[in-house]
């Protein structure tokens, strides 16, 4: 399962990075919004810095509502670096965008997924990865794994070679469900994904283990 980190903020995918468990980075407009300043730069400052930060892809979002706009973005996007994917919001005019680079050989990521059929249509367009955003389904009492195990039967039914990358994750179990379920990449915000590492037993084992250790040998 590919692990993507969920953030534009650099010391933090930094951190994650030292773990080794990062294969790439997503970002929005949301969460550059909460980056830029006058230390950091303006955007294109902060794109150019994770492009080269990271060594898998890195998904940009365009912010033009027009195919022709994000067709454009997409392209002034592409020379932050050759690990960029596109992010291109689910609309009309989106899936349009997607075809035609799909057509030139740019990598795409289909944002703002919320129903199996809008998958269908990201796939059909060539899209490499497809975005369903779990976390806002479940806030709206809806069941955002089931509409990530649609997608994936659909995609197996067909031979879609668009990866599923669940976005909008809240939880661990997201992820677990996600991993159960075999969809290809999950982003997650580094806090989640550092929560993994917890358990309580572990804990009180490592710390019955360090004591019996110290009774006889002493301390490390
Ligand atoms: C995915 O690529 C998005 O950036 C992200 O997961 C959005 O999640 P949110 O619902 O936490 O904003």
């Amino acid at each position: 399962m590919l692990f993507f980190i969920d953030t534009a903020n650099l010391p933090e995918i930094r951190e994650a990075k030292a773990f080794g468990l990062i294969d790439g980075v997503t970002t929005n407009p949301t969460l550059f919004s909460k980056e830029i300043s006058k230390e950091k730069g303006d955007w294109r400052d902060i794109a150019a810095d994770v492009c080269r930060e990271v060594d898998g892809p890195v998904s940009l979002e365009v912010v033009g509502l027009t195919a022709e706009e994000m067709i454009a973005e997409a392209r002034d996007l592409v020379r932050f670096g050759s690990n960029v994917v596109v992010k291109i919001p689910m609309i009309p005019e989106g899936i349009k965008a997607v075809s035609a680079l799909t057509a030139l050989g740019i990598e795409t990521n289909v944002t703002l997924v919320f129903s199996p059929l809008q998958a269908l249509l990201a796939a059909k367009a060539g899209a490499t990865y497809v975005s369903p955003f779990v976390g806002r389904l479940d806030g709206l009492a809806q069941d955002g794994m089931h509409l990530v195990q649609q997608i994936l039967t659909i995609y197996a039914n067909y031979g879609y070679a668009t990866k599923v990358l669940v976005a909008s994750v809240r939880h661990p179990r997201h992820v677990l469900d996600a991993a159960i379920m075999g969809a290809h990449a999950v982003t997650v915000p580094f806090a989640v994904l550092k929560s993994f590492a917890h358990h309580p037993l572990t804990d009180s084992g490592l710390e019955a283990f360090l004591k019996d250790w110290q009774k006889v040998i002493g301390t490390p």
